[in-house]
This record gives structure tokens, sequence and C-alpha cells, in this order.
């Protein structure tokens, strides 16, 4: 039986979430990384990925200058960053060092990636949407990295910064 509920309630009632850390070059050339829940593969071929970035953040204008982005999927260890790069901007700090997050450099985009990532995916900015107070920015993605090691977990939010990996029901 389905009862009514406030909309935003009923969004958040769904946990967990996807997590996802974009990365993106900053006017200062500072490589910012940013926590995102939501984002989504819109196309197979040409593989393109979408992210909703709100224009508060110091990651919205670097999006418009860079038009070029990284995804990477955090593995479990890599909650204590990804909560940082949540919860603190970009615009007086330096996350990914104060994360202490290894990062190599990307392939096809001025980014970088991040080591211990379940992966990586490279994108370049092929659109942009505004839908309310966030922008769509769609990425089409030009090179894809991942793990080697294939005990290396993904993590989802059940939380603001309270993330972990999914297990499988039996
Ligand atoms: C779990 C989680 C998911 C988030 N998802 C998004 C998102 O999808 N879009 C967005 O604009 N901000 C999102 N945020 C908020 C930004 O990550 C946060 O405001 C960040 O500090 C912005 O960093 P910046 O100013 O360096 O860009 C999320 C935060 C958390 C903790």
């Amino acid at each position: 039986m389905q009862v009514p509920s406030p909309i935003q309630q009923a969004l958040d009632h769904g946990l967990p979430d996807v997590l996802a850390v974009g990365i993106v070059k900053d006017a200062q050339g500072k490589h910012n990384p940013i926590t995102l829940s939501w984002i989504m593969q819109t196309s197979r071929m040409p593989p393109m990925l979408a992210i909703s970035v709100a224009p508060s953040r110091h990651s919205f204008d670097a999006l418009h200058k860079a038009k070029q982005f990284v995804i990477a999927y955090p593995a479990a260890g890599q909650e204590e960053e990804t909560v940082l790069y949540g919860t603190a901007s970009g615009r007086n700090m330096d996350k990914l060092a104060r994360g202490g997050t290894r990062v190599v450099p990307a392939t096809k985009i001025d980014s970088v990636l991040m080591v211990d990532a379940l992966a990586n995916f490279e994108c370049e900015v092929v659109g942009e949407f505004v839908t309310g107070d966030h922008s769509i920015f769609v990425g089409k993605i030009v090179a894809a990295h991942v793990n080697k090691d294939p005990n290396v977990r993904r993590i989802y939010a059940f939380g603001y910064v309270d993330y972990a990996p999914v297990e499988r029901g039996e």
C-alpha cells in the first residue's frame, strides 16, 4: 500500500545512493575533487555520463572553464576522503592533498585519476542543461580505467557522510 509523502522525503527513502568523485581542474590549475550522488550513464554509444552540479560549488565554475572532468568510483577504504570532498570546498583548499588521495595523470584529458578507486572515467563536456537549482553536465567518456585488483569494492552512500560497500542479499 502506498501513502502520500513529502516529495523530498520520498526521494531520500531509497538509500543507499550512488557515490562518485568528480575531479575538475580549476582556474588556479588545481585538480579539485567533488563528491557526487547525482550521476548517471545516459548513452552506450557513444558512451556518456551526466552529472548534476549546483552553481554554488567551486567545481561548477571549474567545469565551465575546463569543459572536462574525471569521474571516479571510490572504493572501500576511501570513505574518509570522500566525506571530505563532499563537505569542504576547494575554493581555498587543495582537497586532494588534504585527503591524501593517490593520483596519476589522466591519459586523454588534463585531469587526474584516483589510483585506488574502483574505476575512473575521463570525460569531455558536450552539453549543459539548467534543471532548477543544479545544472546537468553531459560528458562523453573518452577513456576508462579499472582497478586491476578484483577484490576492490565500490562504496555507496547510506547517508550524507555514511558510506559502505553494498552486500548482495542471499
Ligand atoms: C554524499 C554526497 C553527495 C553529493 N552529491 C552532490 C551532487 O550530486 N551534486 C552537487 O552539486 N553536490 C553534491 N554534493 C555536495 C558537494 O560535494 C559539496 O558541496 C562539496 O563541498 C562541493 O565542493 P567544491 O566547492 O570544491 O566543488 C554531495 C555531497 C555528499 C556528501
